[in-house]
C-alpha cells in the first residue's frame, strides 16, 4: 500500500546580529567566507522565524511560502539546502529500511517572520536556519547543529550562526569543499546574563543593495577590503572571544563599534559605493558616542548590518541610561522614533532535538 501520510515538523529560529561582520565570499557556489565572524543570538520572544516543513508522497512539487507569499524554490540556495538534507535522510533510510521514504517526497515549507524582512534585521539568517532545522526535524536527522550549520550556510552565510544560542562564531575554514566552514558556540547566553540589546528600527524598507551583491562588489573593487579580511578580522576574532570570555564590556563594545564602522567603510570603498546607513543611523552613532563620553565609560555599543537599523548592545544596569538618553538625543531628529525599538536579550535555545 502506498504511504499517503503527510509528515510535518515545526520549529522556530532566532535572529543573530554580528559583532564581527561577515562580508565577502571566497566561493559563491558554496557560500564560503573570506573571514570568520562572530554574532550574538537575540531573544526569540521578540524576533524569530516560525517554520513548518511537510512532506508526502502525494505532493507534486517543492514549495516555500514566506509571510503568505510563494517564493522561488528553484534558486541555488534553496536547492542546495533541500539536496543536502535529502541526502542525509537517504543515508538514514538506507540504514533503516523500515523508515518512510521521505527522501523521495516533495517538501512544502511555510515560514513567518515577526519582524521586517530584508531590512537589515538578518531575516535571511533566521529564515534559512529555521528551514534547515524544520526539515532536519521532519527527517529526524541525528546530525549536530554544527553539521547542520554547513547546510544553513549554503542558504545564507549568516544563517549558520542562527543554529546556536548565545555567542556564536562562524569559523571560515580552509577546505575548498567547505567541510570546515561552520558555526560553533563561543559561550552560552547564560555566561553573560547582563548583556542586552536594543534595536532602533530606523526603516523597515527592503535594503537597496542585497548583501550577496554588495559583498561581491566589495571583494572585486575595494582595496581596503583585503586589509580588513586578512589583517584586522583574524586578530579581532581572538580579541572578541577573549572579551566575551572575560565579560569585558569595554573591549566587547570597542571591537563591536570598530568592526561595524570598518564594515561600512569597505562598503563606501566599493565601486560604486554602497550606503547602508542614513542620517538617522549616523545620529544614533553620535548619540551613543556622546553618551559614552558623558558617562566617562562605555555604556553602549552600536552596530549596523546591511541596512540603516541600529542594534545597540548594553548591560542591564545601564538600560535606563541607554533608552532614556538615546530617546532624548534622537527624538528631535526622528519624531517617529520614540517607541520604535525592541528590547532583546541574547538567548540560548534548545537545539537538543538534533
Ligand atoms: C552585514 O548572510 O545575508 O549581516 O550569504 O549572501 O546570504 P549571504 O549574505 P548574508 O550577509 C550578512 C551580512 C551582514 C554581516 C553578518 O551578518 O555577519
Amino acid at each position: 500500500m502506498t504511504d499517503k501520510k503527510i509528515y510535518s515538523a515545526s520549529t522556530t529560529a532566532p535572529v543573530n546580529i554580528a559583532v564581527v561582520k561577515y562580508w565577502g565570499k571566497r566561493s559563491v557556489k558554496l557560500n564560503l567566507p573570506t573571514n570568520s565572524s562572530l554574532s550574538v543570538t537575540l531573544s526569540q520572544a521578540d524576533l524569530k522565524t516560525h517554520t513548518t516543513a511537510a512532506c508526502s508522497s502525494t505532493f507534486t512539487e517543492n514549495s516555500l511560502w514566506l509571510n503568505g507569499e510563494a517564493q522561488d524554490v528553484s534558486g541555488a540556495r534553496q536547492t542546495a539546502c533541500f539536496r543536502e538534507l535529502k541526502a542525509l535522510r537517504k543515508k538514514l533510510e538506507d540504514a533503516n529500511p523500515s523508515l518512510p521514504k521521505m527522501s523521495e517526497y516533495y517538501v512544502h515549507v511555510v515560514s513567518e517572520n515577526n519582524f521586517p524582512t530584508a531590512a537589515g534585521l538578518a531575516s535571511s539568517a533566521a529564515g534559512f536556519a529555521a528551514l534547515v532545522r524544520a526539515i532536519a526535524d521532519l527527517y529526524e536527522l541525528p546530525e549536530s547543529p554544527t553539521e547542520l550549520s554547513k547546510i544553513a550556510r549554503q542558504g545564507s552565510g549568516s544563517a549558520c550562526r542562527s543554529l546556536f544560542g548565545g555567542y556564536v562564531a562562524w569559523e571560515m575554514g580552509q577546505a575548498v569543499d567547505g567541510s570546515d566552514s561552520y558555526a560553533v558556540e563561543v559561550a552560552p547566553a547564560s555566561h553573560w546574563p547582563e548583556m542586552k540589546a536594543a534595536i532602533l528600527v530606523v526603516s523597515a524598507a527592503k535594503k537597496s543593495v542585497s548583501s550577496t551583491a554588495g559583498m561581491q562588489a566589495t571583494v572585486n573593487t575595494s582595496a581596503l577590503f583585503t586589509h580588513r579580511a586578512c589583517d584586522v578580522v583574524p586578530k579581532r576574532m581572538e580579541a572578541m572571544k577573549a572579551a566575551i570570555e572575560n565579560r569585558d564590556f569595554e573591549q566587547f563594545a570597542a571591537h563591536t563599534m570598530a568592526d561595524s564602522n570598518q564594515f561600512h567603510a569597505v562598503c563606501l570603498d566599493t565601486t560604486p559605493p554602497i550606503f547602508y546607513m542614513n542620517d538617522v543611523s549616523r545620529a544614533a552613532i553620535r548619540a551613543v558616542e556622546a553618551l559614552n563620553t558623558h558617562e566617562g565609560r562605555v555604556v553602549g555599543a552600536y552596530t549596523f548590518d546591511a541596512g540603516p537599523n541600529a542594534v545597540i548592545y548594553y548591560q542591564e544596569k545601564d538600560e535606563e541610561k541607554i533608552l532614556g538618553f538615546l530617546g532624548t538625543l534622537l527624538a528631535p531628529e526622528v519624531a517617529e522614533w520614540a517607541g520604535k525599538y525592541a528590547k532583546v536579550t541574547p538567548e540560548g535555545y534548545d537545539n537538543g532535538s538534533f
